[in-house]
């Protein structure tokens, strides 16, 4: 019998990518989400691609008798909890969103999860735990968590101190973090993508949208960094690879016999600049993107990627795809959604 997974926030980029994963991997995945930040037409993407509509229910992972009830209604194995508001300069706008959205939520799972420590749990979390890792470039898991730049950096903080808390409290459970870099890309069949609300805050969809015409030029926040091209420099990690980090995460959870609290970096390990992005995607789609250089963007860290030994020694991940297949596939979801040739 397929051990069923609950994944909060599986409608949503890197969750529905992750529910295509788990199912490759043999696992029954029960998406709960409410649509808050994703598009219900994804259940039927999704079924484009694995075959059948993948099982799921809609539920605010706040409502916490609402998630005792799904507990009680489905015989769960295990928990990827994605369920969160994730756009940092919006965070700075509106911070009680963020704080009571993604703590509360983290709390009514945990609250579940406490009494059913047979239960493995994955946190998603993220390398804005590290804040502006002063000097320091390529962070490792024992690079100390620093003062986040923005209230959604803190969510996610305060996140993985709840849970060490927990822990500490009560060692018996099977829990991990894993911090991302940088998604980007998506689905080779360009049928599941990011589908950013409003105006994109991330990098490589707002290139992608000025591509297909939805913006007359990208700015570039800041060209005059302490780096070999003068932009920021990132982490950027392919979504699928993303995702199938998730599966190794919890097979790993699965096979503990005792109680474990990990937290590994989720990265490709390289570090890659905004003109060396850009100009990538121009190259592998041939294409001239418009761009012009602005102002600095307040909270930017000038340069993080990660340390990425842990996840291949721990749960024997690494990413297998590059930033090549990250900008070719974004562009050919984009066209797809905008219907370009
Ligand atoms: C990357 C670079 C911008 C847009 C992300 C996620 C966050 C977390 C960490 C997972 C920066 C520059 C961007 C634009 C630009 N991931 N940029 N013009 O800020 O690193 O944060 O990764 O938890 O959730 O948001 O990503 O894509 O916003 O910016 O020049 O129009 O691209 O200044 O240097 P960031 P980003």
């Amino acid at each position: 019998m397929a051990k069923k997974v609950l994944v909060t926030g599986g409608a949503g980029y890197i969750g529905s990518h992750t529910v295509v994963e788990l199912i490759r991997a043999g696992y029954e995945p029960l998406i709960l989400d409410d649509y808050r930040n994703s598009d219900p037409s994804v259940i039927q993407r999704l079924k484009q691609i694995i075959g059948k509509e993948p099982e799921h229910v809609v539920c605010d992972v706040c409502d916490q008798n609402k998630i005792n009830e799904v507990f009680q209604t489905f015989d769960i194995s295990g928990v990827i909890h994605f369920a969160a508001y994730k756009a940092v300069g919006e965070s700075v706008e509106n911070p009680l969103k963020y704080y009571s959205n993604n703590i509360s939520g983290l709390n009514s799972i945990l609250t579940v999860i406490k009494r059913n420590p047979q239960i493995p749990f994955v946190f998603s979390s993220s390398c804005t735990v590290y804040g502006e890792p002063s000097g320091i470039k390529e962070v490792d898991e024992k690079t100390e968590r620093a003062i986040p730049t923005s209230p959604y950096g803190y969510t996610k903080w305060l996140g993985e101190q709840i849970i060490e808390d927990l822990f500490t409290s009560q060692g018996d459970l099977k829990m991990m973090s894993l911090r991302y870099f940088n998604p980007i890309g998506a689905h080779e069949s360009g049928i599941i993508g990011e589908l950013p609300v409003g105006k994109p805050n991330n990098l490589l969809p707002f290139i992608t949208q000025t591509a297909a015409g939805l913006h007359n030029e990208l700015t570039i926040f800041g060209n005059d960094y302490p780096t070999h091209d003068g932009t920021c420099i990132r982490d950027y990690i392919h979504v699928v690879d993303l995702a199938e980090a998730h599966v190794k995460a919890i097979d790993y959870l699965f096979a503990q016999q005792k109680g474990c609290n990990e937290i590994i970096n989720i990265g490709t390990g390289k570090g890659t600049s905004v003109l060396d992005l850009v100009k990538t995607f121009e190259r592998e789609n041939n294409i001239k993107l418009n761009y012009a250089f602005g102002p600095r963007r307040s909270g930017d860290v000038i340069e993080i990627y990660a340390n990425v030994d842990y996840a291949l020694s721990l749960i024997n991940w690494k990413a297998k795809k590059d930033i090549k297949d990250a900008v070719k596939d974004a562009w050919n979801w984009e066209k797809s959604i905008r219907h370009l040739k």
